[in-house]
């Protein structure tokens, strides 16, 4: 019931793929696959930076939106190799990943980092998917919990209660991210129903029943109906399926079935 409250969303993390003709051609495939979609979920294509013009302008008119897959934290300055939040939000980006595993795993993303990320992209106007989920061994020494609270915590400390409407969380166990070892659905369904608890504690049953919370890691068009119908799971970010146009499509129809 409480489902109804949230918008579920799909969002395709495209990582670094794609040239700008390949993202042009892959885009103007999934329109038409994901039109149906207009009105009931949300679909948001996250691309590389040399593509967010490209896909800014071939999704104008349609209902998939455009994310960025990371931003800076400063408005501007030396900061060599970074883009900002403003410069995302000029082009027509309306979402950005933060705190992605592979960010965290190979670039040094921390908590602090990934909060102050969330800060800057909710200041100015950029809606955050921010990314959470543990490792195997944390999984396997039974720390998932503990894990998740304090990178909800840590992630969306000064976050407002009015912010954090505007806050996706994407429950990506590091351990299922592009090795097709898909949590199950219970087992995805449990730690997305931990973080809305700890999103009740921080800001109160109400604003946590109106958080999307997707899954990510391995979903694609086989697995997703079962993930998606779970109570709550409100949608996916989406890796390797999100790459084929057809795939991805048959997995945000099973969110608009979800
Ligand atoms: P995957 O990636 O679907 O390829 O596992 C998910 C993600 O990293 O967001």
């Amino acid at each position: 019931m409480n489902k109804a409250k949230r918008k579920a969303i799909i969002a395709g993390n495209w990582k670094m793929n794609k040239t700008r003709p390949e993202a042009k051609a892959l885009l103007e495939a999934i329109k038409p696959l994901v039109a149906d979609a207009n009105g009931k979920i949300e679909v948001i294509a996250c691309v590389p930076f040399t593509n967010l013009e490209t896909a800014v302008n071939v999704t104008a008119g349609s209902n998939v939106k455009v994310g960025a897959e990371n931003v800076h934290f400063e408005k501007s300055g030396a900061f060599t190799g970074e883009i900002s939040a403003d410069m995302l939000t000029e082009i027509g980006v309306e979402y950005v990943v933060i705190g992605h595993s592979e960010r965290r795993q190979y670039f040094g993303e921390t908590d602090e980092t990934v909060n102050k990320r969330t800060k800057a992209a909710l200041a100015a106007g950029l809606k955050p998917i921010v990314c959470v989920g543990e490792l195997l061994w944390e999984r396997e020494c039974n720390i998932t919990e503990e894990v998740i609270a304090r990178q909800i915590k840590l992630d969306l400390f000064d976050v407002t209660a009015e912010q954090v409407k505007n806050v996706v969380i994407a429950y990506e166990p590091v351990w299922a991210i592009g090795t097709g070892k898909v949590a199950t659905d219970e087992q995805a369904q449990e730690v997305c129903a931990f973080i809305r608890a700890q999103l009740a504690k921080l800001y109160g049953q109400d604003i946590a029943d109106a958080v999307t919370i997707q899954y990510g890691g391995s979903m694609n068009a086989k697995n997703c109906a079962g993930l998606l119908a779970q109570p709550d799971i409100d949608g996916g970010l989406i890796g390797g399926a999100s790459l084929k146009a057809e795939d991805f499509s048959i997995i945000v129809k099973a969110a608009v079935e979800g």
